[in-house]
């Protein structure tokens, strides 16, 4: 009786459902294959022309969504070894495909001998389970006689994994679904086919973090036009995607305002070239300086997966540099640079990262820290991809026109002679760099004695940490109070009865100091100071060359690969004031990438086992010369000097 008086009720509401107006779209299905989990995406791609007798055939499988494969192949004829081969490969190619999708096979193929199926392919598909066989239409007499289905499609596809309804013969793109375990994104993302994206809706276990979906290696073919085809990118939660919320590290923010409507043109540029945004990285607060774990209030610092996975990942760009430690599926992170925010998330991370020359790009449609210093780069494991996507962000503002690399080295604050594990493998990096560089000598300057013995007229005798010492924090508090600070208390305040909204320690303290203890005219002060800076400094340290682009690189040393624990209390944050040789390279707008050497060990005071960390140099070059640098790498890394890091633990 109880039953069916609910059944009753629960029918009552449905007819008063549908007989309301009611807006309900598709987001896609959760689907296990093989014990992995995937996301079936809502869009239609194409249409398999089915038969009846495929339809009962599919029936027999047992689920709507049937695991299908495309298989692309130009043999001169498709036989059994062809198949194995194929399959063989798209496993090892593809971490989307595995040999549950050989459910449905779909045969494209263009080899010179369309007719020579050779069996007996069926014993192949047997041992897959395979229950359907959808040949190209030149194989239908042959393939009839061993009693597969015929059919066509409307849409031609690429290769790879997808699944098919049985109902409709609809296909839909397969994603293979990771859990963010190092707590690195703030969402994951798909897109949708009209230009916008939306928040990847399927879930998995993984320790309390977003789910993240990556489609098929197999579907991309990288091209002159599409050179990042397929490639994975991770976006800082700083730039605007057109139909998902921009957070930058606050809750009241991400609450506040709705999705954006417009990408911004540096992420378009990504996108344009094939990239596949799959989620919104983790950015600390408003891309301040914060340490783990007490300055991060509003959300969890990302885990570092190198030595313990208890160190610090460094600052604002963490969740790329994080992503690129820790996942095989990963291949880059977009993020952003002012002070560093780049450079230390990539040294300690262990990965590659560029803070870029100032000024290449435009930053329309990205949260500012200070104009004057802000830079998009990014963060990966790959070199070439580096310079790849470099070159499709940058455009031609990068030089690549120089007919030498540099001859000379500078170096401030590298031991001449070393006294640690770490300080050896610098000084052998150094070497090695010399030799191959061909360069004679290696001069180890200091910025502030250069500076005392030669200073500029305009300096009129101030010392160099005179000059620069209070720029970088004036620069950041004044600008940012002015462009994001204000208009989103007032917005905040106008939405919440006059309320102001939880700003975590870091960026609060820096905002206070921007607005009572300095002059209203700070910031254009700390511009001419920077820029009386970059003109001395370009025309004496770091100096342009019309062969190498720059005559000199300048090293130093972005992580020693000493511990820093995230579970430690530190003192409140404060003023980011002084002149470190990463504070230098940012005024002299000059290129700064980080290349991942080698690691060292440590006790941790965490797994009381010997761990690696990894030990990370700078290379800094004149204004412009990003490209020369990218090419250092990539001719460092085919000499086998520079390696790829692996993931996890150990870097090397
Ligand atoms: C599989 O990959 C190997 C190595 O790239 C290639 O030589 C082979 O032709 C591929 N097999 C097929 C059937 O395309
Ligand atoms: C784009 O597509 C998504 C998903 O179908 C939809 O939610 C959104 O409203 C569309 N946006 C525009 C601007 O058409
Ligand atoms: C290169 O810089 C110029 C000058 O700032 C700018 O107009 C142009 O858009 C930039 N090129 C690219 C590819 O962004
Ligand atoms: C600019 O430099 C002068 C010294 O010439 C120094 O007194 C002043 O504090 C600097 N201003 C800023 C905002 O950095
Ligand atoms: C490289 O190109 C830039 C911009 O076109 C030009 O200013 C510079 O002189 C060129 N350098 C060389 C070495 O040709
Ligand atoms: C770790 O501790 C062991 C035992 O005290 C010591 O022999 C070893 O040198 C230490 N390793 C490092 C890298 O400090």
């Amino acid at each position: 009786m109880m039953s069916l008086r609910m059944t009753r009720a629960v029918f009552t509401a449905i007819t008063l459902v549908t007989s309301t107006l009611a807006s309900i779209s598709p987001a896609g299905q959760s689907v296990v294959v093989n014990g992995i989990n995937y996301y079936s995406a809502p869009e239609v791609v194409s249409i398999i022309d089915a038969t009846s007798d495929m339809l009962s055939r599919a029936s027999t499988i047992g689920v709507d969504l049937i695991p299908l494969t495309v298989f692309s192949d130009s043999s001169r004829s498709f036989t059994t070894a062809v198949f194995r081969s194929l399959v063989d490969n798209y496993t090892s190619s593809d971490d989307v495909f595995n040999t549950g999708f050989l459910q449905a096979i779909y045969l494209k193929h263009t080899g010179s001998a369309p007719a020579a199926v050779q069996y007996p392919l069926g014993a192949a598909l047997t041992k897959y389970g395979t229950k359907l066989f959808m040949p190209a239409r030149a194989y239908q007499s042959s393939v009839e006689a061993q009693g597969y289905s015929i059919t066509g499609w409307r849409t031609e596809l690429p290769a790879g994994p997808y699944f098919m309804s049985a109902r409709n013969g609809n296909v839909y793109q397969a994603y293979r679904l990771y859990p963010d375990t190092n707590m690195a994104f703030t969402e994951g993302l798909k897109a949708n086919n009209n230009g916008t994206y939306s928040v990847m809706s399927a879930a998995v276990y993984g320790d309390h973090t977003p789910t993240i979906g990556v489609p098929s290696r197999l579907y991309y073919t990288k091209t002159a036009a599409k050179p990042l085809a397929g490639v994975r990118l991770g976006v800082k939660d700083i730039y605007d995607i057109a139909g998902v919320k921009t957070g930058c590290g606050n809750r009241a923010y991400y609450g506040l305002y709705p999705p954006r409507t417009v990408t911004a043109p540096v992420v378009q540029r990504l996108i344009d070239a094939g990239a596949i945004i799959v989620g919104k990285q983790k950015t600390s607060q408003f891309a301040n300086g914060e340490s783990p774990t007490a300055d991060w209030v509003d959300y969890h610092c990302p885990f570092n997966a190198r030595g313990d996975g208890y160190q610090n990942p460094s600052s604002s760009s963490s969740g790329a540099g994080a992503s690129a430690g820790a996942y095989l599926w990963f291949d880059i992170g977009l993020g952003s640079d002012t002070g560093g925010s780049i450079r230390g998330p990539s040294a300690v991370n262990g990965c590659f990262g560029n803070r870029p020359s100032h000024g290449l790009v435009t930053l329309d449609n990205v949260m500012p820290l200070s104009p004057a210093l802000d830079t998009p780069g990014f963060l990966t494991r790959d070199p070439l991809l580096w310079h790849t996507a470099a070159k499709v962000l940058y455009g031609t503002n990068i030089t690549s026109n120089f007919t030498s690399l540099p001859k000379k080295i500078l170096t401030t604050g590298v031991p001449t002679v070393a006294s640690t594990e770490s300080q050896a493998i610098q000084l052998d990096f150094l070497h090695t760099l010399q030799a191959f560089l061909g360069a004679k000598s290696t001069t180890p300057i200091v910025p502030a004695s250069l500076w005392a013995a030669n200073p500029p007229d305009e300096a009129n005798g101030v010392s160099l940490s005179e000059l620069l010492n209070l720029a970088y924090p004036t620069l950041i508090s004044h600008q940012q109070y002015n462009l994001v600070t204000q208009p989103f208390y007032a917005d905040y305040a106008a939405a919440n009865n006059g309320k102001r909204p939880f700003v975590d320690p870091s960026p609060l303290i820096r905002w206070a100091f921007g607005q009572t203890s300095v002059p209203a005219d700070a910031s254009t002060q700390a511009i001419r100071n920077a820029t009386i800076f970059r003109k001395w400094w370009e025309q004496n340290v770091v100096v342009p060359s019309p062969e190498s682009c720059s005559e000199s690189l300048l090293l130093y040393v972005q992580s020693s690969g000493s511990p820093n624990y995230r579970n430690v209390y530190r003192s409140a944050p404060g003023i980011p004031t002084g002149i470190s040789t990463g504070r230098l390279s940012g005024f002299a707008e000059e290129p700064d990438m980080v290349f991942p050497i080698r690691q060292v060990s440590y006790n941790s005071s965490i797994t009381l086992q010997e761990e690696m960390l990894p030990v990370a140099v700078s290379v800094v070059a004149a204004k412009g010369c990003d490209g020369m640098i990218f090419t250092l790498a990539e001719k460092l890394f085919a000499a086998g000097i520079l390696k790829m890091p692996k993931v996890g633990s150990m870097a090397f």
